[in-house]
Formats: C-alpha cells, structure tokens, sequence
C-alpha cells in the first residue's frame, strides 16, 4: 500500500479561523480527517506533518526519503519564494503533488508564480479542501502507472 506524506506549510494551521472567506470554515484537523477516510477507500496509508517553520519542513520532506513514496503538500506562502523547499523535494525525488484550497492565480500577483511547481508531478488550486482529495487520486494514479 502506497505511504504518502502529506505535508502543510505555515499558517495551515490557523484554518476554520484564517480568512474563512478565502480558505473556508474547516480546520486542518476537519480536512485530514477526510483525507484519512479517501485513503482508506483509495487504498493509501497517510502520515500528516505542519509546520510554520522552513528548516521543519525540509527535515520532514528529507526524512521521507526512503520511508514515504510520495508527497502531497500545500507549501503556504513558501510555495511562493522559498528554492530551499523546491530543493528538498527535487532531492528526495518522490513524486510531489502541489495543493492550493484557494486559486493563487486569480489572487495577488506575488501568488501567481509557484517556485514549487517545476518539481511538482501537477498542481491543484481553486478547489478548496476538495484539493486535497483530488491531489491524493492524482498522487495515487501517479505512483500506480509509474510502477506499472
Ligand atoms: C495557499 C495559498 C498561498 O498563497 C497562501 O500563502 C497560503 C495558502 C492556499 O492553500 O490557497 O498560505 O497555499
């Protein structure tokens, strides 16, 4: 069965508090308890880390290497500027599918530019925490041709 670490970035946190109007009312804890249930049934076994902080995520997306075989990952703001995280995820070489609840590109031009996307197998954006499903049967579909 197919490990995936799925993996929130900084203030992903503070969701069902944070801007309801753009991220919704559900907290991270509501959409990871939905994504375990999608797992079951897609037959994927989940592991969750969150952190606010670079340095955590990189030890986190490194420590994958050889545990995990892929990652699904909502970068926060870092998905915009952050070539360390880019980085880390090209130096583990899993397959990456990038999340986004809100649709980066019909917000503030800074979201438009994902620094994460080049090494990311797709990316989903718009669809709120339905994301997170999506880039889980999208992840799944990946690793399963990819083994053939
Ligand atoms: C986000 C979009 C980012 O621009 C923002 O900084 C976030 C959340 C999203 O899920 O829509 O923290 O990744």
């Amino acid at each position: 069965m197919p490990s995936i670490l799925v993996v929130n970035g900084p203030n992903l946190n503070m969701l069902g508090i944070r801007e309801p109007g753009v991220y919704g009312s559900e907290t991270l804890q509501d959409i990871e308890n939905r994504l375990k249930e999608s797992a079951a049934k897609l037959g994927a076994e989940l592991h969750f880390f969150q952190s606010n902080h670079e340095g955590a995520l990189l030890d986190a997306i490194h420590a994958a290497y050889g545990r995990h075989d892929g990652i699904l990952i909502n970068p926060g703001a870092f998905t915009h500027y952050s070539y360390a995280l880019r980085d880390g995820l090209a130096s583990v070489g899993l397959p990456v599918v990038e999340v986004h609840l809100s649709n980066i590109h019909k917000r503030e031009a800074f979201r438009h530019v994902s620094v994460i996307a080049p090494v990311a197998v797709g990316q989903i954006a718009g669809f709120g925490s339905l994301g997170y499903e999506l880039g889980l049967t999208a992840l799944l579909d990946h690793i399963r041709k990819q083994r053939g």
